[in-house]
């Protein structure tokens, strides 16, 4: 099939080339000229692991192109799909201004039949408007067929995600489109949910929104345990291993961050007012992950005696590991607070970047905790889980270490004279 992916970020460049691999001819368009030269350079514009060798391959194999013309990608796709962003406005709405621009210049220039496919996660009602929109640009709905067909993947391992997904949930109101879906997607294992557009809009947002509550239940049972003196790895494997709660998204930590979690939960809470309906756990997740930082500034606070004129090394600004995306990273939520309470502050991520001009940067982690009074580990990457514990120890002009993710042994950094705080961790 020709397909046409709108938006070449995270999730429109690993699934075109997925697409590629399955033997699709893939058009990626993107308004970012620069990422379009980039990409036809054969450079990524962001880093995400396999994923540049795979459009290596599908470029040589001429299944993949890139353009900043619309007009140019569309050609004769029997499918467009539609990943551009959705961040969140300032009051935390879903920004739908890139989803809304693009279907506009599809109005105008769609000019033969083809399956539209919603992979942004956008708020419930959204393909609906998009279909309707698209319907009284003049496009007949038998022959321009709306899908909302969120996305479940995560940075660090988008590639495999794509291919080995959970599940496809597909939300359409033809059996045409839903055929057009498995076609585009044979190859692909997965249990299908098909429900209407609306219904899978809403399972994206209920997933995320599950994930989040996770995450922050356990942050704050790790607060709870902190006042008991009770380890929090124990209660998280002690309730994890009843197979109706299961064991993911239960370690206590700095809370979550990313391009997806934080403004999914907002938009969802907006979603459910303009419904009339005030959601009342989803506002509360959320204040547990705006506070965890305070929870940890607070607990360097009583470890060194004080913030302000303290000088503290960061370790790690990506949300997650295996990214280079720091959008709404709680590593700079910390670091924020620390700042505001007059301390100085180096960094160091082996590949994301934190542009504050009053973060010290560093070239690598022992330069980073090079005469910190305090060191904290806020990215579970590989390298800060296996550090040298005894180099930290002789850079550093303190001793606390502080486990912004419960990645670390506390023994093994106590044996090089650290002292460790976790959270939860007696
Ligand atoms: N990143 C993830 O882990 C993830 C996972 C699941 C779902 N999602 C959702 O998928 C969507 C895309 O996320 P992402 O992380 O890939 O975003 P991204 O910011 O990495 O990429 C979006 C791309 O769209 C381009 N764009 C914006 N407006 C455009 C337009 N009118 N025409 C063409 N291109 C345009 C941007 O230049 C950018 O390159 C979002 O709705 C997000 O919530 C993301």
């Amino acid at each position: 099939m020709k397909v046409c992916m709108i938006g070449a970020g995270y999730v429109g460049l690993s699934t075109a080339t997925v697409l590629a691999e399955l033997g699709h001819d893939v058009t990626c368009v993107d308004t970012d000229t620069e990422k379009v030269a980039q990409l036809e350079r054969g450079r990524l514009p962001f880093y995400e692991p396999g994923l540049d060798e795979l459009v290596a391959r599908a470029r040589e194999q001429g299944r993949m192109a890139f353009t900043a013309d619309l007009r140019g990608g569309l050609d004769d796709a029997s499918v467009v799909m539609l990943a551009v962003g959705t961040p969140a406005l300032p009051d935390g709405r879903c920004d739908l201004s890139s989803v809304w621009q693009a279907v506009d210049t599809l109005a105008h220039t769609l000019s033969h039949p083809a399956t539209v496919i919603i992979k942004s996660t956008v708020p419930p009602g959204t393909a609906d408007r998009i279909r309707r929109y698209l319907a009284e640009a003049g496009h007949d709905e038998n022959a321009v067929h709306v899908v909302a067909n969120p996305e479940f993947l995560r940075e660090g391992s988008a590639v495999t995600d794509t291919r080995h997904p959970d599940r496809i949930v597909v939300g359409v109101t033809s059996r045409e489109a839903l055929a057009h879906v498995r076609a585009l997607y044979r190859g692909i294992e997965a249990p299908y949910v098909v429900t209407s557009p609306t219904g899978a809009e809403m399972i994206k947002y209920a997933a995320n929104a599950f994930l989040a509550t996770k995450i922050s239940f356990i942050n704050e049972m790790a607060r709870i345990c902190d006042a008991y003196g009770v380890t929090i790895d124990d209660v998280a494997e002690g309730i994890g291993l009843d197979s109706r709660i299961g064991r993911a998204f239960l370690r206590a930590g700095l809370g979550y961050g990313g391009s997806c979690l934080p403004k999914d939960v907002a938009a969802l809470i907006h979603a459910a007012r303009d419904k009339g309906v005030e959601p009342l756990l989803l506002p509360a997740v959320q204040q547990v992950n705006v506070t965890q930082p305070d929870v940890y500034a607070d607990k360097l606070r009583d470890a060194l005696g004080g913030l302000a004129g303290k000088h503290v090394a960061i370790w790690g600004i990506a949300f997650k590991p295996d990214t280079d995306d720091a959008r709404a990273s709680q590593a700079l939520a910390l670091i924020d607070r620390l700042l505001a309470a007059g301390c100085t502050v180096r960094a160091y991520d082996p590949l994301a970047r934190c542009t504050r001009p009053d973060v010290a940067w560093a070239a690598d982690p022992y330069q980073a905790a090079g005469n910190a009074d305090a060191l904290v580990v806020a990215t579970e990457w590989e390298i800060f889980r296996h550090a040298d514990w005894g180099r930290v120890k002789a850079v550093m002009r303190g001793n606390v270490v502080v486990d912004g993710r419960n990645c670390l042994t506390p023994e093994s950094l106590q044996s090089h004279g650290l002292r460790y705080v976790g959270v939860g961790r007696p």
